[in-house]
Protein backbone atom coordinates (compact mmCIF):
# COMPACT_ATOMS: atom_id res chain seq x y z
CA UNK A 1 0.00 0.00 0.00
CA UNK A 2 2.85 2.21 0.99
CA UNK A 3 4.48 1.81 -2.81
CA UNK A 4 0.90 2.79 -3.72
CA UNK A 5 0.99 5.96 -1.54
CA UNK A 6 4.14 7.24 -3.05
CA UNK A 7 2.67 6.55 -6.66
CA UNK A 8 0.10 9.11 -5.72
CA UNK A 9 2.88 11.55 -4.85
CA UNK A 10 4.43 11.49 -7.50
CA UNK A 11 1.07 11.72 -9.83
CA UNK A 12 0.25 15.04 -7.15
CA UNK A 13 3.32 16.06 -7.86
CA UNK A 14 3.30 16.21 -11.58
CA UNK A 15 0.55 18.58 -11.29
CA UNK A 16 2.11 20.91 -8.52
CA UNK A 17 5.29 20.78 -10.45
CA UNK A 18 5.55 20.69 -13.92
CA UNK A 19 8.76 21.23 -15.41
CA UNK A 20 7.01 23.92 -17.85
CA UNK A 21 6.13 26.17 -14.92
CA UNK A 22 2.46 27.13 -13.85
CA UNK A 23 0.67 24.11 -11.35
CA UNK A 24 -1.89 23.59 -9.06
CA UNK A 25 -1.76 24.34 -5.42
CA UNK A 26 -0.22 21.72 -3.18
CA UNK A 27 -2.79 21.56 -0.87
CA UNK A 28 -5.26 21.87 -3.46
CA UNK A 29 -3.70 18.56 -5.11
CA UNK A 30 -3.85 17.35 -1.39
CA UNK A 31 -7.37 17.82 -0.78
CA UNK A 32 -8.32 15.96 -3.80
CA UNK A 33 -6.48 12.78 -3.22
CA UNK A 34 -8.50 9.72 -2.68
CA UNK A 35 -9.50 8.62 1.82
CA UNK A 36 -6.60 7.09 2.46
CA UNK A 37 -5.87 5.85 6.57
CA UNK A 38 -4.32 8.40 8.63
CA UNK A 39 -0.37 7.00 8.21
CA UNK A 40 -1.06 7.27 4.48
CA UNK A 41 -2.29 10.21 4.26
CA UNK A 42 0.98 11.04 6.28
CA UNK A 43 3.33 9.46 4.09
CA UNK A 44 1.71 10.82 1.11
CA UNK A 45 1.55 15.10 2.81
CA UNK A 46 5.00 14.56 3.72
CA UNK A 47 6.70 13.51 0.73
CA UNK A 48 4.84 16.08 -1.14
CA UNK A 49 5.49 18.64 1.56
CA UNK A 50 9.30 17.51 1.47
CA UNK A 51 9.82 17.62 -2.37
CA UNK A 52 8.32 21.29 -2.51
CA UNK A 53 9.95 22.17 0.50
CA UNK A 54 14.06 20.75 -0.79
CA UNK A 55 13.26 20.66 -4.83
CA UNK A 56 16.48 22.60 -5.93
CA UNK A 57 18.51 20.96 -3.04
CA UNK A 58 17.37 16.94 -4.68
CA UNK A 59 17.33 18.91 -7.97
CA UNK A 60 21.26 20.03 -7.70
CA UNK A 61 22.43 16.52 -6.60
CA UNK A 62 20.66 14.86 -8.61
CA UNK A 63 22.00 16.11 -12.01
CA UNK A 64 25.38 16.38 -10.83
CA UNK A 65 25.11 12.29 -10.66
CA UNK A 66 23.44 12.13 -14.16
CA UNK A 67 25.78 11.78 -17.27
CA UNK A 68 23.77 13.50 -19.42
CA UNK A 69 19.94 14.82 -18.41
CA UNK A 70 16.84 12.79 -18.54
CA UNK A 71 14.51 13.31 -21.08
CA UNK A 72 11.58 16.37 -20.53
CA UNK A 73 9.00 13.27 -21.00
CA UNK A 74 10.34 11.59 -17.88
CA UNK A 75 8.89 14.03 -15.74
CA UNK A 76 7.20 11.32 -13.70
CA UNK A 77 10.81 9.26 -13.14
CA UNK A 78 12.13 12.89 -12.12
CA UNK A 79 9.84 13.51 -9.68
CA UNK A 80 10.17 10.04 -7.99
CA UNK A 81 13.66 10.22 -8.01
CA UNK A 82 13.73 13.66 -5.68
CA UNK A 83 11.04 11.59 -3.59
CA UNK A 84 13.14 9.22 -3.37
CA UNK A 85 15.77 11.11 -2.16
CA UNK A 86 13.93 13.45 0.03
CA UNK A 87 13.00 10.56 1.37
CA UNK A 88 16.38 8.54 2.14
CA UNK A 89 17.88 11.92 3.44
CA UNK A 90 14.81 13.54 5.25
CA UNK A 91 12.45 11.39 6.85
CA UNK A 92 13.01 8.19 9.50
CA UNK A 93 11.56 5.33 7.58
CA UNK A 94 14.22 1.79 6.96
CA UNK A 95 16.68 3.11 4.39
CA UNK A 96 16.61 -0.50 2.92
CA UNK A 97 12.52 -0.07 2.67
CA UNK A 98 13.24 3.02 1.19
CA UNK A 99 15.96 2.10 -1.29
CA UNK A 100 13.57 -0.67 -2.81
CA UNK A 101 10.22 1.10 -2.58
CA UNK A 102 11.16 3.46 -5.51
CA UNK A 103 12.63 1.29 -8.25
CA UNK A 104 9.07 -0.78 -8.03
CA UNK A 105 7.43 3.18 -8.22
CA UNK A 106 9.10 3.84 -11.48
CA UNK A 107 7.49 -0.11 -12.83
CA UNK A 108 4.39 1.46 -11.54
CA UNK A 109 4.71 4.53 -12.99
CA UNK A 110 5.22 2.60 -16.94
CA UNK A 111 8.62 3.32 -16.66
CA UNK A 112 10.61 -0.07 -16.22
CA UNK A 113 13.13 1.41 -17.87
CA UNK A 114 14.44 3.63 -14.93
CA UNK A 115 14.02 0.53 -12.05
CA UNK A 116 17.68 0.08 -12.24
CA UNK A 117 18.70 3.61 -12.65
CA UNK A 118 16.44 4.57 -9.72
CA UNK A 119 18.09 1.60 -7.61
CA UNK A 120 21.80 2.97 -8.41
CA UNK A 121 20.81 6.72 -7.40
CA UNK A 122 18.56 5.23 -4.36
CA UNK A 123 21.76 3.00 -3.06
CA UNK A 124 23.93 6.26 -3.70
CA UNK A 125 22.02 8.82 -2.08
CA UNK A 126 21.84 6.68 1.08
CA UNK A 127 25.11 7.37 1.73
CA UNK A 128 25.25 10.75 1.49
CA UNK A 129 22.88 13.24 3.55
CA UNK A 130 21.50 16.69 2.96
CA UNK A 131 23.54 18.16 5.35
CA UNK A 132 27.08 16.52 3.31
CA UNK A 133 25.79 18.09 0.64
CA UNK A 134 24.48 21.63 1.65
CA UNK A 135 27.63 22.21 3.00
CA UNK A 136 29.43 23.61 0.16
CA UNK A 137 26.44 24.81 -1.60
CA UNK A 138 25.36 28.70 -1.50
CA UNK A 139 22.12 29.42 0.10
CA UNK A 140 19.54 29.59 -2.68
CA UNK A 141 20.68 25.98 -3.48
CA UNK A 142 21.09 24.48 -0.15
CA UNK A 143 17.93 26.26 1.37
CA UNK A 144 15.77 25.11 -2.15
CA UNK A 145 14.93 29.26 -2.80
CA UNK A 146 14.64 30.63 -6.15
CA UNK A 147 18.03 33.02 -7.19
CA UNK A 148 15.17 36.16 -7.47
CA UNK A 149 13.29 35.48 -3.98
CA UNK A 150 16.95 35.05 -1.97
CA UNK A 151 18.01 38.52 -3.69
CA UNK A 152 15.30 40.19 -2.58
CA UNK A 153 15.41 38.33 1.05
CA UNK A 154 18.98 38.92 1.48
CA UNK A 155 18.62 42.79 0.36
CA UNK A 156 15.66 43.40 2.81
CA UNK A 157 17.05 41.56 5.71
CA UNK A 158 20.94 41.26 5.23
CA UNK A 159 21.34 40.18 8.79
CA UNK A 160 18.65 37.31 9.17
CA UNK A 161 18.02 36.38 5.24
CA UNK A 162 19.89 33.42 6.15
CA UNK A 163 17.84 32.00 9.31
CA UNK A 164 14.89 33.21 7.23
CA UNK A 165 15.92 30.77 4.59
CA UNK A 166 16.39 28.07 6.89
CA UNK A 167 13.41 28.67 9.08
CA UNK A 168 11.41 27.99 5.92
CA UNK A 169 12.96 24.65 5.64
CA UNK A 170 11.21 23.57 8.43
CA UNK A 171 8.00 21.95 9.20
CA UNK A 172 5.38 24.76 10.73
CA UNK A 173 4.21 24.13 14.52
CA UNK A 174 0.48 23.30 14.32
CA UNK A 175 -1.10 26.64 15.78
CA UNK A 176 -4.77 27.37 17.40
CA UNK A 177 -6.06 30.26 18.62
CA UNK A 178 -8.05 29.11 22.20
CA UNK A 179 -11.84 30.40 21.88
CA UNK A 180 -12.79 29.53 24.95
CA UNK A 181 -10.55 28.87 27.79
CA UNK A 182 -11.94 25.38 28.67
CA UNK A 183 -10.16 24.24 25.78
CA UNK A 184 -7.01 24.06 26.89
CA UNK A 185 -7.59 21.70 30.21
CA UNK A 186 -9.40 19.23 27.49
CA UNK A 187 -6.08 19.60 24.78
CA UNK A 188 -4.01 18.30 28.06
CA UNK A 189 -6.34 15.60 29.10
CA UNK A 190 -6.22 14.24 25.21
CA UNK A 191 -2.55 13.51 25.10
CA UNK A 192 -1.22 17.16 23.76
CA UNK A 193 1.38 19.02 25.01
CA UNK A 194 0.00 22.73 24.73
CA UNK A 195 2.46 25.87 24.26
CA UNK A 196 0.58 29.55 24.75
CA UNK A 197 2.09 31.76 22.73
CA UNK A 198 3.70 34.59 23.97
CA UNK A 199 2.15 37.82 21.14
CA UNK A 200 -1.61 36.73 20.74
CA UNK A 201 -3.66 35.81 23.93
CA UNK A 202 -5.20 33.21 22.45
CA UNK A 203 -2.28 31.36 20.93
CA UNK A 204 -1.35 27.75 21.63
CA UNK A 205 1.03 25.58 20.03
CA UNK A 206 0.00 21.97 20.48
CA UNK A 207 2.23 18.92 19.33
CA UNK A 208 2.24 16.42 18.62
CA UNK A 209 -0.07 17.66 15.46
CA UNK A 210 -2.85 15.74 13.99
CA UNK A 211 -5.74 15.86 11.52
CA UNK A 212 -7.90 19.36 12.58
CA UNK A 213 -11.14 17.02 12.86
CA UNK A 214 -9.41 15.42 15.70
CA UNK A 215 -8.85 17.97 18.30
CA UNK A 216 -11.23 18.13 20.86
CA UNK A 217 -13.30 21.25 20.99
CA UNK A 218 -12.60 21.56 17.29
CA UNK A 219 -15.75 20.37 15.96
CA UNK A 220 -17.43 22.39 18.62
CA UNK A 221 -16.19 25.75 17.94
CA UNK A 222 -13.93 26.08 20.72
CA UNK A 223 -10.85 26.58 19.07
CA UNK A 224 -9.34 27.35 15.06
CA UNK A 225 -6.53 26.23 13.53
CA UNK A 226 -4.66 29.89 13.38
CA UNK A 227 -0.80 30.82 13.24
CA UNK A 228 0.17 33.14 16.58
CA UNK A 229 1.00 36.06 14.30
CA UNK A 230 -2.22 35.69 11.97
CA UNK A 231 -3.71 36.31 15.56
CA UNK A 232 -2.86 39.85 16.06
CA UNK A 233 -3.94 41.99 13.56
CA UNK A 234 -8.14 42.01 14.02
CA UNK A 235 -6.84 42.70 18.26
CA UNK A 236 -6.17 45.78 16.80
CA UNK A 237 -9.75 46.44 14.94
CA UNK A 238 -12.05 48.99 17.05
CA UNK A 239 -15.47 49.38 17.24
CA UNK A 240 -18.16 50.87 18.98
CA UNK A 241 -21.20 48.54 20.39
CA UNK A 242 -23.42 47.89 17.42
CA UNK A 243 -20.43 49.17 14.70
CA UNK A 244 -19.84 48.42 11.54
CA UNK A 245 -16.97 46.31 10.44
CA UNK A 246 -15.40 45.40 6.84
CA UNK A 247 -13.63 42.02 6.53
CA UNK A 248 -12.43 43.16 3.14
CA UNK A 249 -10.34 39.99 2.02
CA UNK A 250 -12.31 37.38 4.43
CA UNK A 251 -11.78 34.10 2.68
CA UNK A 252 -10.90 31.15 4.49
CA UNK A 253 -12.28 33.28 7.10
CA UNK A 254 -10.04 32.91 9.88
CA UNK A 255 -9.76 36.41 11.04
CA UNK A 256 -13.79 36.59 10.19
CA UNK A 257 -14.39 34.14 12.88
CA UNK A 258 -12.00 35.99 15.08
CA UNK A 259 -13.84 39.60 14.46
CA UNK A 260 -17.07 37.81 14.96
CA UNK A 261 -16.09 36.34 18.08
CA UNK A 262 -14.56 39.67 19.59
CA UNK A 263 -17.69 41.93 18.32
CA UNK A 264 -20.81 40.12 18.28
CA UNK A 265 -23.52 42.90 18.08
CA UNK A 266 -21.42 44.58 15.26
CA UNK A 267 -22.46 44.58 11.58
CA UNK A 268 -19.56 42.51 10.36
CA UNK A 269 -19.23 42.16 6.70
CA UNK A 270 -16.96 39.72 4.78
CA UNK A 271 -16.14 40.13 1.72
CA UNK A 272 -14.11 37.93 -1.05
CA UNK A 273 -13.89 38.46 -4.72
CA UNK A 274 -13.84 34.47 -5.36
CA UNK A 275 -17.35 33.74 -4.12
CA UNK A 276 -16.72 29.72 -4.00
CA UNK A 277 -13.88 30.33 -1.09
CA UNK A 278 -16.58 32.26 0.81
CA UNK A 279 -18.05 28.75 1.45
CA UNK A 280 -14.93 28.02 3.97
CA UNK A 281 -15.75 31.25 5.56
CA UNK A 282 -19.65 30.03 6.03
CA UNK A 283 -18.75 26.48 7.67
CA UNK A 284 -15.50 28.19 9.66
CA UNK A 285 -18.65 31.00 11.11
CA UNK A 286 -21.32 28.26 11.28
CA UNK A 287 -18.73 25.88 13.51
CA UNK A 288 -18.36 28.58 15.79
CA UNK A 289 -21.93 29.34 16.05
CA UNK A 290 -21.41 33.21 14.69
CA UNK A 291 -22.73 35.26 11.53
CA UNK A 292 -21.67 37.91 9.38
CA UNK A 293 -23.12 39.30 6.12
CA UNK A 294 -20.84 37.45 3.56
CA UNK A 295 -20.60 39.24 0.21
CA UNK A 296 -19.02 38.40 -3.35
CA UNK A 297 -17.21 41.69 -4.52
CA UNK A 298 -13.97 43.39 -5.97
CA UNK A 299 -12.91 45.18 -2.90
CA UNK A 300 -10.88 47.40 -5.09
CA UNK A 301 -13.92 48.25 -6.76
CA UNK A 302 -16.51 49.24 -3.85
CA UNK A 303 -19.35 50.86 -6.36
CA UNK A 304 -20.60 47.27 -6.77
CA UNK A 305 -21.35 45.81 -3.43
CA UNK A 306 -21.16 49.02 -1.00
CA UNK A 307 -24.20 50.53 0.13
CA UNK A 308 -22.76 53.63 1.27
CA UNK A 309 -23.24 53.45 5.03
CA UNK A 310 -19.34 54.03 6.42
CA UNK A 311 -17.66 51.63 8.20
CA UNK A 312 -15.92 52.24 11.71
CA UNK A 313 -13.09 49.29 11.06
CA UNK A 314 -11.76 48.05 8.14
CA UNK A 315 -9.18 44.71 8.12
CA UNK A 316 -7.71 44.97 5.16
CA UNK A 317 -5.90 41.60 4.65
CA UNK A 318 -4.47 41.92 1.67
CA UNK A 319 -3.61 39.45 -1.67
CA UNK A 320 0.54 39.20 -1.00
CA UNK A 321 3.34 37.14 -2.16
CA UNK A 322 3.14 34.94 1.16
CA UNK A 323 6.98 34.88 2.00
CA UNK A 324 5.98 34.75 5.07
CA UNK A 325 4.40 31.42 5.09
CA UNK A 326 6.57 29.58 3.01
CA UNK A 327 6.95 26.82 5.72
CA UNK A 328 3.19 26.19 5.87
CA UNK A 329 2.53 26.77 1.63
CA UNK A 330 6.43 25.73 0.18
CA UNK A 331 5.22 25.07 -3.32
CA UNK A 332 4.74 29.11 -3.78
CA UNK A 333 8.22 29.13 -3.84
CA UNK A 334 7.65 27.40 -7.26
CA UNK A 335 4.64 29.53 -8.74
CA UNK A 336 5.55 32.76 -7.84
CA UNK A 337 7.66 34.56 -10.34
CA UNK A 338 9.86 38.11 -9.12
CA UNK A 339 7.44 40.11 -11.46
CA UNK A 340 4.60 38.88 -9.09
CA UNK A 341 5.90 41.33 -6.57
CA UNK A 342 5.19 44.36 -8.37
CA UNK A 343 1.83 43.38 -9.88
CA UNK A 344 0.98 42.53 -5.94
CA UNK A 345 1.90 45.88 -4.58
CA UNK A 346 -0.13 47.62 -7.16
CA UNK A 347 -2.99 45.13 -6.31
CA UNK A 348 -2.53 45.92 -2.73
CA UNK A 349 -2.15 49.61 -3.38
CA UNK A 350 -5.67 49.91 -5.68
CA UNK A 351 -7.15 47.94 -2.88
CA UNK A 352 -6.19 50.34 0.47
CA UNK A 353 -6.69 53.39 -2.13
CA UNK A 354 -10.47 52.47 -3.18
CA UNK A 355 -11.17 50.73 0.60
CA UNK A 356 -9.79 54.16 2.64
CA UNK A 357 -13.01 56.04 1.68
CA UNK A 358 -15.05 53.49 3.18
CA UNK A 359 -14.05 54.13 6.63
CA UNK A 360 -15.85 56.90 9.00
CA UNK A 361 -13.98 60.13 10.17
CA UNK A 362 -11.78 58.49 13.58
CA UNK A 363 -12.35 55.16 12.09
CA UNK A 364 -9.61 52.43 11.70
CA UNK A 365 -7.75 50.62 8.54
CA UNK A 366 -6.02 47.79 9.94
CA UNK A 367 -3.26 46.80 6.83
CA UNK A 368 -2.59 43.13 6.59
CA UNK A 369 -0.52 40.64 4.93
CA UNK A 370 1.64 37.61 5.41
CA UNK A 371 4.66 38.60 3.47
CA UNK A 372 8.31 39.40 4.66
CA UNK A 373 9.09 41.75 1.67
CA UNK A 374 8.90 45.44 2.59
CA UNK A 375 7.43 46.85 -0.89
CA UNK A 376 4.47 44.94 -0.10
CA UNK A 377 4.75 46.33 4.20
CA UNK A 378 6.18 49.32 5.34
CA UNK A 379 6.77 50.60 1.92
CA UNK A 380 3.41 49.81 1.02
CA UNK A 381 1.93 52.06 4.19
CA UNK A 382 4.88 54.78 3.68
CA UNK A 383 3.06 55.14 0.32
CA UNK A 384 -0.23 55.32 1.38
CA UNK A 385 0.49 57.98 4.08
CA UNK A 386 1.93 60.26 1.33
CA UNK A 387 -1.54 59.64 -0.92
CA UNK A 388 -3.37 60.47 1.83
CA UNK A 389 -3.55 63.35 3.61
CA UNK A 390 -6.20 62.08 5.75
CA UNK A 391 -4.80 59.12 7.40
CA UNK A 392 -1.95 59.02 10.28
CA UNK A 393 -0.78 55.97 11.74
CA UNK A 394 -1.54 54.38 15.12
CA UNK A 395 -0.16 51.33 15.03
CA UNK A 396 0.72 49.45 18.77
CA UNK A 397 4.09 48.52 18.32
CA UNK A 398 4.43 44.82 19.27
CA UNK A 399 8.36 44.98 20.88
CA UNK A 400 8.82 40.84 19.46
CA UNK A 401 8.60 42.99 16.03
CA UNK A 402 11.72 43.64 13.51
CA UNK A 403 12.14 47.95 13.40
CA UNK A 404 10.50 49.05 10.41
CA UNK A 405 9.56 52.94 9.99
CA UNK A 406 6.00 51.56 9.34
CA UNK A 407 4.00 49.44 11.06
CA UNK A 408 5.15 45.78 12.62
CA UNK A 409 7.05 43.34 10.57
CA UNK A 410 7.44 40.07 12.59
CA UNK A 411 9.65 37.38 10.72
CA UNK A 412 9.03 33.42 11.22
CA UNK A 413 10.35 31.61 13.81
CA UNK A 414 10.92 28.01 14.31
CA UNK A 415 8.06 26.64 16.00
CA UNK A 416 6.82 29.86 17.09
CA UNK A 417 5.02 32.25 15.10
CA UNK A 418 4.99 32.58 10.73
CA UNK A 419 6.52 36.11 9.14
CA UNK A 420 3.25 38.83 8.54
CA UNK A 421 2.78 42.02 8.83
CA UNK A 422 0.33 44.56 10.16
CA UNK A 423 -0.03 48.35 10.35
CA UNK A 424 -3.43 50.53 12.12
CA UNK A 425 -4.37 53.71 10.16
CA UNK A 426 -6.76 56.13 11.26
CA UNK A 427 -9.35 58.59 9.43
CA UNK A 428 -8.90 61.91 11.15
CA UNK A 429 -11.58 63.49 12.35
C1 LIG B 1 -4.57 36.43 2.56
S1 LIG B 1 -6.08 35.79 1.99
C2 LIG B 1 -7.17 36.28 3.30
C3 LIG B 1 -7.12 35.38 4.50
C4 LIG B 1 -8.27 35.64 5.47
N1 LIG B 1 -8.34 37.03 5.86
C5 LIG B 1 -8.18 34.78 6.70
O1 LIG B 1 -7.76 35.27 7.76
O2 LIG B 1 -8.55 33.60 6.63
C6 LIG B 1 -6.49 36.93 0.75
C7 LIG B 1 -7.89 36.80 0.18
O3 LIG B 1 -8.09 37.94 -0.64
C8 LIG B 1 -8.97 37.61 -1.67
N2 LIG B 1 -8.86 38.67 -2.69
C9 LIG B 1 -7.90 38.84 -3.61
N3 LIG B 1 -8.13 39.94 -4.33
C10 LIG B 1 -9.27 40.50 -3.83
C11 LIG B 1 -10.03 41.65 -4.14
N4 LIG B 1 -9.66 42.47 -5.14
N5 LIG B 1 -11.15 41.89 -3.45
C12 LIG B 1 -11.54 41.06 -2.45
N6 LIG B 1 -10.87 39.95 -2.12
C13 LIG B 1 -9.74 39.69 -2.79
C14 LIG B 1 -8.54 36.22 -2.07
O4 LIG B 1 -9.59 35.52 -2.73
C15 LIG B 1 -8.15 35.61 -0.72
O5 LIG B 1 -9.25 34.86 -0.23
Amino acid sequence: MADNVRVLAVRGLLKILPAEGGGKSLREVLADQPVLLAAERGLLADLMFGVCRHQRLLDHWLNEQMDKPLKSSAKSVRLALLCGIYELWFSERPQHAVVNAWPDVCRALNAPWAAGLCNALMRKASRSSAAEVGRHLDIPVRCSLPDWLWQRLDQAWPEQANDIAEAALLAPPFTMRLSDPSAEAALVEDGFQVRRGSLAPQAAYLSPARPVQQVPGFKEGLLSVQDEAAQLPALLIEAPKGGRILDACAAPGGKTGQLAEYFPDAELIALDIDGSRLQRVRDNLNRLHRSAILLTGDAGKPDSWWDGQPFDAVLLDAPCSATGILRRQPDLKWHRRDSDIDSLCGLQARILDAIWPLVRPGGVLVYATCSILPEENAGQVQAFLARHGDAREDTPVEARSVITAHGCQLLPVADGPDGFFYARMRKTD
